[in-house]
């Protein structure tokens, strides 16, 4: 019988030696992946103008729990994924419900560059540019309901690909949800790469939601199921701690939580000294989506 570990995800820090390798190896790769990407970049008028981090802090420092809950078991695992051939299953209150293959989704939707900011609840960020098509192309593909209120996200669960399903005590598949305002937001992104690259792996290939004003766990990888409903779907965090992770998750300096403050972050790959920065509001992008959540107590709807 496997080892089932509990899981930690407030007790994870980073380790210093970890930090001072990827520092010195990040420099390089960030300076050729930024190269490769030529004038594309902050081509999208969502992007942010920072500068974005380097290709290996990226990629090799990840939360993807099927690969295992360590942040260098993605990058050491998740080459055993297989991604080819990939569809995504679409179903609940749509109209053309089915299997979409990804080929025929990339040929329907376009795709563009943009450079978001990415904050973890575990207070730290990185600014990543990715590469990929706006999630309300995909619902429109399948034509979304008159009653449908959300949607709610799967990511696949294969064990002989993916040691953590064994190993790790969370009740698979990983889940997310969003209300279906959030979802057709232009800002949430169905990401297929990173910089010029296609989605590395411990990154959630081929296919994964990125939504940049909310905590990094609602942004799952490796998508295999999209439903339409019209009741709050269950999401991972929410079932595992649900005292600490709601299903909002908006970027909030100041709703702490309960164990921690989520006032500032410290930027991946801005070395060990580096000040923390303050967290901003909405992860930075208030103008946007503040008027999403008008009337609503988000300390309470947190
Ligand atoms: N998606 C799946 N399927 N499994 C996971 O464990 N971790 C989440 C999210 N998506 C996770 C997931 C968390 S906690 C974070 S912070 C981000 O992925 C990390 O994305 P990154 O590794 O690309 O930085």
């Amino acid at each position: 019988m496997a080892y089932k570990s509990t899981l930690k995800y407030s007790d994870i820090t980073p380790k210093a030696d970890y930090m001072n390798r990827r520092q010195l190896m990040g420099g390089a790769a960030g300076l050729m992946a930024g190269m490769a990407l030529g004038p594309a970049l902050g081509a999208s008028k969502y992007s942010t103008d920072e500068k974005p981090n380097a290709f290996e802090d990226i990629t090799a420092y990840n939360n993807f729990y099927e690969f295992g809950t360590g942040k260098e078991d993605p990058a050491r695992n998740a080459h055993r994924l297989t991604i080819d051939p990939w569809s995504v299953k679409i179903d609940g209150m749509v109209d053309k419900p089915g299997s979409y293959g990804l080929e025929d989704i990339l040929a329907k939707v376009s795709q563009e560059e943009r450079i978001y900011r990415f904050r973890c609840v575990e207070a730290w960020s990185m600014v990543v540019p990715w590469y990929g098509f706006e999630l309300n192309q995909l619902l429109a593909l399948a034509g979304v309901q008159s009653g449908a209120k959300y949607v709610g996200f799967e990511t696949l669960v294969r064990e002989e690909e993916m040691p953590g399903i064994r190993t790790v005590n969370v009740d698979w598949p990983y889940r997310e949800g969003l209300r279906l305002d959030e979802a057709m937001h232009p800002l949430t992104l169905m990401a297929t790469g990173i910089y010029d690259q296609p989605m590395p792996k411990q990154n959630g290939a081929p296919l994964r939601l990125v939504v940049p004003w909310k905590y990094g766990f609602k942004s799952i990888k490796s998508i295999v199921r999209v439903t339409l409903t019209d009741k709050q779907p269950q999401t991972s965090w929410n079932m595992l701690q649900p005292r600490e992770y709601g299903f909002y998750s908006n970027v909030n300096p100041e709703v702490s939580h309960p164990r921690w403050s989520q006032a500032t972050e410290r930027k991946i790959g801005g070395g060990l000294l580096a000040r923390r920065q303050k967290t901003l509001m909405f992860n930075g992008y208030e103008d946007e989506v503040a008027s999403l959540y008008a009337g609503m107590d988000l300390a309470k709807n947190f």
